[in-house]
């Protein structure tokens, strides 16, 4: 038997048309999507040293824990998390990420997340899950599989749009391809 839950393939275009300035880039490591697409304008902020070695070079990229940033308010144009809130398994832990990367947002500015929709959890006795993915970045073609522990309750649109509203956010938009979802968010102008 496999040792996890695997979700059938995804095939994903990524084009996201950042506004001019810095892109947080939060979890990104690893393949470093965002970072192909926008180079030096992008800070991959990932907490382990040894995906961010991997990651190409282009971005610059720092070690920390996400849900204590270590940037002033207001200090970037977008911020982005490409399947890597799926990797903090506690909404609070989430949540927390999504207060700090309010933070550092202008009002207006746009987040944009990349979800495997587990809206429907799998009836399945393994504990983690994977969904194979080959995207098409700029001109890099990659395939890869992204992986991690099935949540103790659904993750789909309506919970991340329920975190992004508590922690300042609107919805823009969302689109879906397969198990995943594209959503967009704004930095609303007044957090309450
Ligand atoms: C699947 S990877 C994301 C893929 C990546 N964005 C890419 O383009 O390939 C998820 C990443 O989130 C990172 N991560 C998990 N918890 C984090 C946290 N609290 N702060 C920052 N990064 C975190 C993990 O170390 C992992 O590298």
């Amino acid at each position: 038997m496999n040792p996890y839950f695997e979700f059938p393939p995804v095939s994903l275009s990524v084009d996201y048309p950042c506004p001019a300035g810095r892109i947080l880039d939060i979890g990104g490591g690893g393949e470093g999507v965002i970072g192909r697409l926008h180079g030096a304008r992008v800070v991959a902020a990932d907490l382990r040293l040894d995906e961010l070695t991997e990651t190409p070079p282009g971005p610059r990229k720092v070690v920390l824990d996400a849900r204590r940033l270590p940037f002033a308010a207001g200090s970037f144009a977008a911020a982005t998390a490409f399947f890597s809130l799926m990797y903090l398994n506690e909404a609070r832990d989430q949540l927390a990420v999504l207060l700090e990367t309010a933070r550092v947002l202008p009002p207006g500015a746009e987040l944009p997340l990349w979800e495997v929709d587990l809206a429907r959890l799998p009836h399945t006795e393994q504990r983690v899950f994977v969904l194979p993915l080959h995207i098409r970045a700029g001109d890099a073609e990659i395939s890869t599989s992204y992986g991690a522990l099935l949540p103790p309750l659904p993750h789909g649109k309506a919970h991340y749009q329920r975190l992004a509203a508590a922690a300042g956010f609107r919805p823009l938009r969302s689109e879906r391809q397969g198990n995943t979802f594209h959503l967009v968010f704004t930095r609303v102008h007044l957090i309450l």
